[in-house]
């Protein structure tokens, strides 16, 4: 199928089916929902896929514990990762679960085209085996622990297996040279050169399969490799096919490559390293960019198991109902690890960012333009005399700081975008602030200007609302509303934020405040429904 439209397919890690949804697995898929959205609304056929990996072997042993089919316990924590994304108005446009046919075909059939082309063939692996802990060691920690178990200190065996295994090492010169060429493949940049540094060590073959040992359940929970039965795939290749085979038909095949894949540091050398080689190894399409964020910390440490300190659904559905889904989805996007340092969630913090951008930001600027506008011009929008005023030229402010959201996206550095955006707002509030509208007001020979300034204080937010629709999209389509807009308009980006989109007359309403101001003192938010 084709679009007439251009494309734009952006994608998340699937995740661990085992886990409870938390504020890491929300963020990158809010980073993935905002850009969604924002193509969407430049106008390109945008298509967000997320998910979950459903084959690891701790499905079926955390299954079997609960006395429940290792299926059930699947579908429930999918259910729950979905409802989690519903939670934070994440729009996907499909959620794939690696247990489905339609993936679980296309996996198969993608390892069979490598194996008939001689990528992957199987091979001895010969290793470290801890038999007390059923796991390789590598060498390097079996000789530190002296071919003991670092857990239990029992002694090692060396172990040979058959295995399948991809040749990534053919595809080293050419992944390079890619690399190389498109500095934007691989971000940010600290985390391309660390990749580029790996690289240029040498690349060794993969092993793609694992053996199943039939007395063993979880061994036999997967995918099996084509041709044998003794064999399943290894979970890490199974999962990065998702990207592929959800949109590999006809009427999707148009999103492939992949513009931009959301990951965390985490799993950076399978995205930017093997999941490119098996791709040329099929003769696809390189992905436009890997994004490798950094990491959220709560309170100024790491969140981990066994701190048991991890942000969890119900902490940040607290959050939720206490400052808006918007408002916290307005933190982690400008807050949040989207360069190489890792990002504090801290509550004192957040209320900060919550008053000065939201309450005392936005929020008070609308109120203060519609008031004026409900008290000067009985709500009906007044008509500007020309386009600047005061040296202040509205279409020009207004054109450069649309253009930088816009670079801000394409180079995926939201915290860019959404400031050029909310620029806009604090424009506005130096502008009142220094035209005094309130004052001239109280002189009737200057009801023009009050008009002029007004309009372009209202058009001015008009475009700024447009431009936060994708990271706040409940609240500024409240907030357009207001200003006689039509949310769900279909015009392109660019058309909605040209100046002079807001007509004469158009009603504006006050309304109760968007974001009220929250207590600075106030204690953090219960987490509800835990
Ligand atoms: N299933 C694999 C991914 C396969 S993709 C083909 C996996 N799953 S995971 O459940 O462990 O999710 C890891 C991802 O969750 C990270 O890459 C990141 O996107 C997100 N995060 C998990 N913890 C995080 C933080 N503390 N901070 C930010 N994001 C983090 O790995």
């Amino acid at each position: 199928m084709t679009t007439d439209r251009p494309t734009f397919y952006v994608t998340t890690p699937i995740y661990y089916v085992n886990d409870a949804p938390h504020i890491g697995h929300c963020y990158t898929t809010l980073l993935a929902d905002a850009m969604a959205r924002f193509y969407a609304l430049s106008g390109r056929d945008s298509f967000f896929l997320t998910g979950t990996d459903e084959h690891a072997e701790k499905v079926v042993t955390s299954a079997a514990e609960r006395g429940i089919t290792t299926i059930e316990w699947a579908d429930r924590n999918a259910a729950a990762f979905r409802g989690a994304f519903d939670e934070m108005n994440l729009g996907y446009d499909d959620f794939i679960r690696t247990t489905e046919e339609r993936h679980t075909s296309k996996v198969r059939e993608y390892i069979q085209r490598l194996m008939d082309k001689g990528d992957i063939a199987l091979g001895d692996y010969e290793g470290w085996w801890d038999p007390s802990q059923e796991e390789y060691v590598t060498e390097t920690v079996a000789r530190e622990h002296e071919f003991k178990s670092p857990v239990t200190g029992r002694e090692l065996v060396k172990r040979v297996e058959q295995n399948y295994f991809f040749d990534l090492a053919k595809y080293e010169g050419r992944l390079l040279e890619h690399i190389e060429a498109n500095p934007g493949f691989i971000k940010p940049e600290a985390r391309r050169n660390e990749v580029l540094g790996r690289i240029k060590q040498g690349l060794q073959r993969v092993p793609v399969s694992r053996g199943i040992d039939e007395s063993d359940a979880a061994t036999a929970w997967g995918i099996r490799m084509p041709g044998d039965e003794g064999h399943r795939v290894y979970v890490w290749i199974d999962a990065l096919f998702n990207y592929l085979s959800v949109v590999d038909s006809d009427e999707r095949e148009m999103y492939w490559p992949a513009d931009v894949h959301f990951i965390a540091k985490d799993i950076l050398w399978f995205h930017a390293v093997i999941w490119p080689c098996l791709l040329m190894a099929l003769g696809k399409d390189l992905p436009g960019c890997v994004y490798a964020h950094s990491y959220w910390i709560r309170e100024g440490r790491k969140m981990s198991k066994s701190l048991g300190n991890f942000l969890d659904l119900p902490t940040l559905r607290g959050y939720c109902e206490s400052f808006s889904t918007d408002a916290v989805r307005w933190y982690l996007l400008t807050q949040g690890p989207l360069g190489a340092t890792d990002a504090d969630f801290a509550h004192g913090k957040f209320v900060e960012v919550y008053n000065a951008d939201l309450a005392n930001g936005i929020g008070n600027a609308a109120s203060r333009v519609s008031n004026m506008i409900g008290k000067y011009f009985d709500g009906a929008c007044p008509a500007a005399q020309s386009d600047s005023y005061s040296e202040h030229d509205w279409p020009a402010i207004c054109s450069e700081l649309v253009g930088s959201a816009v670079e801000g996206m394409d180079g995926c550095d939201l915290g860019k975008a959404l400031e050029s955006a909310m620029a806009i707002t604090r424009r506005v509030d130096g502008y009142v602030n220094a035209t005094k509208p309130f004052t001239l007001a109280k002189d009737e020979s200057r009801m023009e200007e009050v008009g002029t300034i007004l309009y372009h204080c209202a058009e001015a937010l008009r475009i700024a609302a447009t431009l936060l629709l994708p990271a706040m999209p409940e609240k500024m389509a409240d907030m357009l509303q207001r200003f006689g807009q039509d949310p769900d308009d279909s015009r392109s980006l660019a058309e909605r934020c040209a100046w002079g989109g807001l007509a004469v007359g158009a009603s504006i309403e006050k309304g109760d405040a968007l974001f009220p101001r929250a207590d600075v003192d106030a204690a953090e938010p219960e987490a509800v429904g835990a």
